[in-house]
């Protein structure tokens, strides 16, 4: 589905991404994690054509993709980004902000489907013409989750989608991403710093450091620590720290 060969990306003098590939299979997920400024989101930048500046090859459905992308390509690759306060319009209801993508892929049926993509997501009927700002932080990341899927997409593209969240929360989301995509057949490319996180909703992980993907492995690899690089093992020791009880 998806394909990464040798991605480049610089910001000015400042080399983020240095040669990075991958490859996502129809339906599969796959992780990435890694250190503070190893170009997580760059990557998923450059893939969602949100940065036009790169180099290397990127391909879609074994297509290769120009900087630029269509209106379809936007159709079928949504993004998830970490802050749902951020990413939600202040003004905008949520009945509005669910009519957007509606509007700009010229999909029929908008009532019909803005009730049932809330349902999808766990969010009650009210919540359709409250103001992000009236919402949980839980329901606005509820709500990002049902734009991103309201128009079809095949593809989620998921930047910390629960780091902002409470853990009692982040649980509930990351089991509704793991059904919504059991159900609709998705894949997912998700980034996150937290490798529990990754292991529970991705079969593969990659692990970055410095611009580069320093080691792929298996959620089973690293449930097992069958680790061979010292930045997976020091992401690995981390997690475990992390979730000791205080
Ligand atoms: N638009 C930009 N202009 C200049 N530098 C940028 C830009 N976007 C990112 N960078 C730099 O690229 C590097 C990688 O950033 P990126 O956001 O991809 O890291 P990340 O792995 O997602 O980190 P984090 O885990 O903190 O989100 C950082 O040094 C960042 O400062
Ligand atoms: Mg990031």
């Amino acid at each position: 589905m998806i394909e990464i060969n040798d991605l480049r990306i610089t910001f000015g003098a400042l080399d983020v991404v240095k040669g990075v590939s991958f490859s996502v299979a129809n339906g599969a997920s796959f992780g990435i994690v890694g250190e503070s400024g190893s170009g997580k989101s760059t990557i998923l930048r450059a893939l969602a054509g949100l940065n036009h500046h790169w180099h290397g090859e990127i391909k879609f459905g074994g297509m290769t993709l120009a900087a630029h992308r269509s209106r379809n390509f936007f159709r079928q690759v949504q993004m998830v980004f970490q802050d749902p306060y951020g990413s939600l319009h202040p003004r905008q209801t949520i009945d509005r902000i669910l009519h957007e993508p509606l509007l700009i892929h010229r999909i029929d049926r908008a009532e019909q489907r803005i009730t049932q993509a809330l349902s999808e997501v766990g969010l009650p009927a009210a919540v359709r013409f409250r103001f992000p700002h009236q919402l949980s932080g839980g329901q606005r990341q509820r709500v990002a989750i049902a734009r991103a899927l309201i128009a079809e997409p095949e593809v989620l593209l998921l930047d910390e989608p629960t780091s902002a969240l409470d853990v009692s929360v982040q649980a509930e989301i990351l089991n509704l991403l793991s059904d919504l995509r059991e159900e609709r057949k998705l894949t997912y490319i998700m980034v996150s710093h937290n490798l529990a996180v990754v292991t529970h909703l991705c079969r593969q992980i990659g692990v970055m450091q410095q611009g580069k993907m320093v080691e792929l492995l298996s959620s089973e690899d690293l449930r097992a620590r069958r680790i061979q690089h010292p930045h997976t093992a020091e992401l690995f020791d981390l997690s475990l720290t992390l979730e000791e009880p205080t």
